[in-house]
């Protein structure tokens, strides 16, 4: 049996030797414009709607898992302060500094495994963003949200856009994408020997990734035995993942594709 930090050491290798590929992209080129000339947004109407319904206007925010940082940076454009980002990947991280001084903001970025923060982090953050493509890295998800929820000040809101667990049940690969090829309650990680990439091209071999499910009901649980008070949950039909989940959207008998999820830490 492997312990916490064999995983998580392992998907760090991935992510770093995955980063990249991710600039030679031309959607690099577009974002480093795009960040030059202000009011850069890569969020989509779900997770804008959400954030502006919250009123996050001033809000010093943290995001877990901030890959290359395009989500934070899109903070400004609703009024919210990029203020630290963490992740365990350096590499993505050198890019995340890259793109903040181009948009001069002076967002922090830590380089850390969540599950080993340094102990001078500090927790008073009142606005933390997880979004598409963390959970599922997280082998402890109630370890996981006792951190995150350590990260937030009295007040502070978490607010989580992610896949949707159901979508752990579909390949979208298989013979019949459309039948399901494992069990929703399956704890088994999955596993992969190649880099990643989002777009649907194949990777390249790499180090191994290991990816685990955690049901909503879990997930709710944890925030819930982390101390965060609920405020909603909010299931979608849309897909936010790779492109090949889009073959499940606008079906007449629909999956959940996504979820948004609304938490606070009492005052
Ligand atoms: C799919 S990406 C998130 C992408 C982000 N939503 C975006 O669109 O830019 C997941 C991120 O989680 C990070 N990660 C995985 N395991 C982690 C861990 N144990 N601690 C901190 N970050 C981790 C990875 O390095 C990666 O950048």
């Amino acid at each position: 049996m492997k312990k916490l930090s064999d995983y998580t050491g392992s998907n760090r290798d991935v992510w770093d030797a995955s980063a990249a590929a991710f600039e030679g992209k031309e959607e690099w080129q577009e974002m480093v414009e795009a960040l030059k000339s202000g009011g850069f947004s890569d969020f989509d109407q779900t997770m804008t709607q959400t954030l502006q319904g919250l009123g996050i206007k001033g809000r010093r925010a943290v995001q877990i898992g901030c890959n290359n940082g395009r989500e934070l940076l899109s903070l400004p454009s609703l009024g919210a302060v990029p203020a630290l980002g963490i992740d365990i990947s350096e590499k993505f991280l050198d890019q995340a500094r890259r793109l903040a001084q181009i948009a001069g903001s002076d967002c922090r970025f830590l380089r850390a495994d969540i599950y080993e923060l340094p102990g001078d982090v500090p927790a008073d953050f009142d606005l933390g963003l997880i979004t598409i493509g963390v959970l599922n890295w997280m082998p402890d998800i109630g370890r996981f949200f006792d951190v995150v929820a350590g990260l937030l000040g009295p007040d502070g809101i978490l607010v989580i856009y992610e896949t949707h667990p159901v979508m752990e049940m579909f390949d979208p690969e298989a013979e019949d994408p459309f039948t399901p090829s494992r069990s929703y309650f399956d704890k088994t990680p999955e596993s992969w020997s190649e880099t990643i990439t989002y777009d649907g091209s194949p990777g390249e071999p790499g180090p191994t990734s290991y990816w685990f499910t955690h049901g909503l009901g879990e997930i709710v649980t944890a925030c819930v035995q982390a101390g965060l008070i609920v405020e909603q949950l909010r299931e979608h039909s849309h897909s936010n993942r790779e492109v090949e989940y889009d073959i499940y959207e606008g079906r007449e008998a629909q999956i959940p594709m996504c979820f948004t999820l609304v938490a606070r830490k009492p005052g």
